[in-house]
């Protein structure tokens, strides 16, 4: 079965990525305004995305495009000369491990990095349905999915990996690691971070009046938010439900086992042991 599959450096990847398309990216050149969005899939990224937008348009020209396009490539699936292509100030959005990010190691690169974690149960529980939407996926029971999750065959690798070696570089000056739970208990706190790592001085009607809009329902609500509108979508069945399915912290306990809830948790201590990212924390 894995020999069907798209592995790169060990790494489980979508199939629309090749292996030159990121070599062709790794010395991709980056710029001091360049903005980078990363996160292992289904922890925020849409929403970051978001955020940034509306931080973005308090001083920009706001456009017509979707909030989610604008000066926006996602490198590793529209490849090198999209990105080039981008007017500045750019964003890239990424899924990709630190060390494969395009343009080489983000502690040591001219651009800013947000990374977004999220409790990696409600990552598994997102993560499954995200797959059922898919055209290209017929039937997955929910514990076929928890065995490749635990044991790291989803896209992008294991999700353990990918936190810990962004966790490990987060006091660089140009990364901000944020947590979906912390963005969720207090937006107008994650906006007043967000923005003022990217240069932004705004005002507390502004920075409330960006969560606002930011919110689940609001999103949910707006067609310009909503990915479900963006051309990101064109691979989803038609009648998938929405990309924006519930919004919430700790989904994932109306779906685990006890026994699944336990082995996940051993399988945290064991894989995040003494890094001091504890499962409690989110
Ligand atoms: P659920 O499937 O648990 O609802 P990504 O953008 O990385 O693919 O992440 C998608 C997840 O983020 C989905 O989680 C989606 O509903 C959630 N999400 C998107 N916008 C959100 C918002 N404004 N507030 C809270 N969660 C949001």
């Amino acid at each position: 079965r894995r020999n069907s599959q798209n592995y790169i450096n060990g790494i489980r990847l979508p199939s629309f990525i090749e292996k030159k398309m990121l070599e062709d990216l790794v010395d991709f050149p980056l710029q001091e305004d360049d903005l980078f969005v990363v996160t292992y899939p289904k922890s925020g990224t849409v929403w970051t995305l978001h955020l940034t937008t509306l931080i973005r348009n308090t001083s920009n020209a706001a456009r017509s495009e979707h909030l989610v396009e604008q000066s926006m490539v996602w490198l590793e699936r529209e490849g090198k000369e999209a990105g080039l292509a981008l007017p500045s100030p750019r964003r890239f959005a990424s899924h990709l491990p630190y060390h494969m990010v395009p343009g080489g190691a983000p502690a040591r690169s001219l651009a800013k990095y947000i990374y977004v974690a999220r409790n990696p149960k409600d990552v598994a529980v997102s993560f499954y349905y995200h797959l059922l939407r898919m055209k290209s996926i017929g039937n997955l029971e929910w514990d076929e999915f928890f065995e490749m999750f635990i044991s790291g065959r989803t896209m992008f690798g294991p999700w353990f990996d990918h936190v810990l070696e962004w966790w490990q570089n987060k006091d660089a000056e140009n990364i901000l690691f944020l947590r979906y739970e912390d963005m969720k208990r207090d937006l107008p706190g994650a906006v007043r971070s967000i923005s003022q790592f990217m240069g932004y001085d705004l005002d507390q009607a502004t920075i409330e009046s960006i969560a606002e809009q930011s919110s689940f329902e609001n999103m949910k609500a707006n067609p310009m938010a909503n990915p479900d509108n963006s051309k990101y979508a064109n691979h989803f069945k038609e009648d998938a439900g929405s990309f924006m399915r519930k919004g919430v912290i700790g989904d994932w306990k109306n779906h685990f086992s006890e026994e699944q809830s336990a082995r996940f948790d051993a399988e945290f201590a064991r894989r995040m042991a003494g890094s001091g990212l504890e499962l409690a924390s989110y």
